[in-house]
């Protein structure tokens, strides 16, 4: 295993903020102090902590803080741990209707789950193909059709092809399940995500955002209309029948809210985006196969599972962790490096993996 200063932190991962060691009630008034400042807010947040909706517990402000960074009019804050994420999922299966559950191919393997969850017919489209998923919409004659898909697909970095989706969605009366785990806080104004990146606004969009990759904590939320919130609030089990998630974390997730939508976050955005192009750059110049991607996640493609291995374990022995992606995560015979950067890498660390693959490379030849 390569030393600490790893080239695969987490995608797009801030640094997290680090708590100082504060109370709970630290925390609670910090929460307060949020609600007052966006009191300006159009949003009617749920002022909840994590399982508040069966508890009644408030940790008021955690939604409101998330509702300024992601602009949408309603959230649904589960702090504790991706079963929100999933509980949320789970919920959409209790519609008695015949449900039908549109999913791109390359979806995270948690969207896979919720959907096999979900009870619902599960229809996979071809990744990023709207014309087939037209097709497919066209011919189904379902009561409830759900499309879900990632913004920013985690094993290829590419985005979806979100406006296009979305004005599917709307035509055939259809809801739009947006994963964005590795837009939000690294895309679009202020962080907000690669929803707010695309300015997509719609009754029928149900976009996800977890707080465990840029916000530096864990847990998820969800941002729709204010009835499939309430709807949610109502009936997603894994989300009413969780302890409450800690003050502390709640703590963290405000400082990292703070950290995403202000000037520092921009300037690790900033910093960032130069760390993509010149990986992009590096990865086209070795011999393997880069994806185009100008997101956080930056693949270069091996082929057969032991010569990513083998690449995998010559840049651990130099320092550099990069992981090898191999099948069944990924399509067989597109074994991967997945090159994962994060704000906290430095130029420096791009020179030493430049050096690696250039080591790999003369292996090859
Ligand atoms: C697209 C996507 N969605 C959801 C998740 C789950 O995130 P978390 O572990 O923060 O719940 C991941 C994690 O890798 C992901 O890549």
């Amino acid at each position: 295993m390569g030393q600490a200063l790893a080239l695969t932190l987490n995608v797009g991962c801030f640094h997290h903020p680090g708590g100082d060691g504060a109370e709970s009630g630290d925390a609670v008034v910090e929460q307060r102090e949020l609600v007052g400042e966006l009191a300006f807010s159009r949003a009617q947040p749920l002022l909840r902590g994590d399982g508040g909706g069966a508890q009644g517990g408030t940790i008021g402000g955690i939604d409101a803080s998330v509702e300024r960074v992601v602009d949408r009019a309603q959230v649904l804050l589960g702090l504790r741990d991706r079963r929100r994420s999933l509980g949320q999922r789970r919920g959409l299966r209790r519609l008695r209707l015949r449900n039908t559950l549109f999913s791109d191919a390359l979806n995270h393997a948690s969207l896979i789950d919720g959907a096999r969850l979900s009870r619902a017919d599960v229809q996979i489209y071809p990744h990023g193909d709207t014309d087939a998923l037209s097709a497919m919409l066209d011919a189904s004659d379902a009561d409830v059709k759900l499309i879900v898909s990632d913004t920013v697909f985690s094993m290829d970095g590419d985005v979806a092809p979100l406006a296009a989706l979305l004005a599917l969605a709307e035509r055939h009366s259809a809801w739009l399940v947006l994963d964005d785990a590795h837009g939000f806080g690294v895309l679009g104004p202020q962080g907000r995500g690669a929803i707010a990146q695309a300015a997509l606004r719609s009754p029928n969009l149900i976009s996800i955002g977890t707080l465990g990759k840029a916000a530096g904590v864990s847990g998820a939320f969800v941002v729709a209309h204010a009835t499939v919130i309430e709807w949610l609030v109502q009936r997603a089990r894994p989300y009413i029948f969780t302890t409450a998630s800690t003050p502390a974390a709640a703590y963290a997730v405000s400082a990292s809210l703070k950290i995403i939508g202000g000037d520092e976050g921009e300037a690790r955005r900033t910093h960032l985006r130069a760390l993509i192009e010149r990986t992009r750059a590096m990865l086209k110049a070795t011999p393997w196969i880069p994806v185009d991607s100008h997101t956080a996640v930056q693949p270069l493609i091996i082929g057969a599972n032991d010569a990513a291995l083998d690449m995998a374990g010559a840049l651990d022995r130099a320092g550099l962790w990069v992981p090898a992606i191999r099948p069944p995560t990924v399509p067989v015979g597109t074994s991967r490096l997945r090159v994962s950067l994060s704000a906290a890498h430095s130029h420096d660390d791009l020179d030493r993996l430049e050096a690696g693959l250039r080591a790999c490379a003369g292996g090859t030849q």
